[in-house]
């Protein structure tokens, strides 16, 4: 949260510190980060190899393919990223391997003083150092990317959005999907009849243009848990759980 302690603060261990800001430059995070809401402090990881080639991987123990990224070296950079900010920070390596991200920890992270994101490349990291940070291990999603770097955006992205003044007035948080469980309803605008390239004319549904707010608001909610029962089965029976348990919607 941008408070009396400074703004939210990403700092991001990479090999391509380059990759930063990326998109998280442009729209409504740019001009957050312009504005001082955030801040955003890309390291190269490879200012912490220490010998003539600077090398940050070498091979598994164990043998097998690929590389790993070597303790000492990310140790160095995770050692000078956290006393780089005050006070501690959650430490997340994003990985396929982590646990998956959901907004529930994005709101979390949100709401905390910001984060230390540690972003892998080759096979991954020397388990040793990860257990020594005690880091939290995040995957955005069961595909896996060439690296992490594109996942910490996703997360920064996720994250920042949260931030107070980052979305303007018009951009409401409650609807949006995850926010109560569910998935959204679909959105339609004008024109009321749209032809389609086949000649079909596509009619908005009626209820949305009747101008009654209750019977609008009933076939959203509807609507919102028809395509959660559809595509997120997991979704639903969690919402079904809880609400076995008093704590529903
Ligand atoms: N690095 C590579 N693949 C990833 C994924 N799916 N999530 C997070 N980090 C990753």
């Amino acid at each position: 949260m941008a408070t009396d302690a400074g703004p939210w603060q990403a700092s991001v261990l990479t090999l391509f510190p380059e990759m930063f800001p990326g998109p998280l430059g442009m729209s409504l995070h740019g001009r957050a980060l312009e504005r001082g809401i955030w801040g955003l402090d890309a390291r190269d990881i490879r200012a912490h190899a220490t010998d003539r080639h600077r090398s940050v991987d070498d091979e598994p123990f164990g043998g097998g393919p690929g590389m790993v990224m070597r303790p000492d070296v990310v140790d160095s950079a995770l050692h000078e990223a956290a006393n780089a900010v005050d006070g501690p920070r959650p430490i997340i390596y994003l990985t396929p391997r982590g646990r998956p991200l959901e907004q529930a920890r994005v709101r979390d992270l949100a709401d905390g003083p910001g984060v230390i994101l540690l972003c892998g490349r080759y096979e991954g990291v020397d388990q040793r150092v990860l257990d020594a940070w005690d880091v939290e291990e995040t995957s955005i999603g069961d595909y896996v990317l060439s690296g992490g770097e594109t996942a910490a955006m996703v997360l920064l992205d996720a994250t920042v959005r949260l931030l107070p003044d980052v979305l303007g007035q018009a951009d409401s948080l409650s609807d949006e999907s995850f926010e109560r469980g569910l998935l959204e309803y679909p959105h339609y605008t004008r024109p009321a009849c749209w032809t389609d390239r086949q000649g079909n004319d596509r009619l908005v549904p009626d209820v949305l243009t009747s101008g009654h707010h209750g019977r609008v608001a009933e076939w959203r909610n509807e609507q919102a848990e028809k395509i959660t029962r559809e595509r997120r089965p997991d979704l639903w029976r969690q919402l079904a759980e809880q609400d076995e348990k008093g704590q529903g919607r």
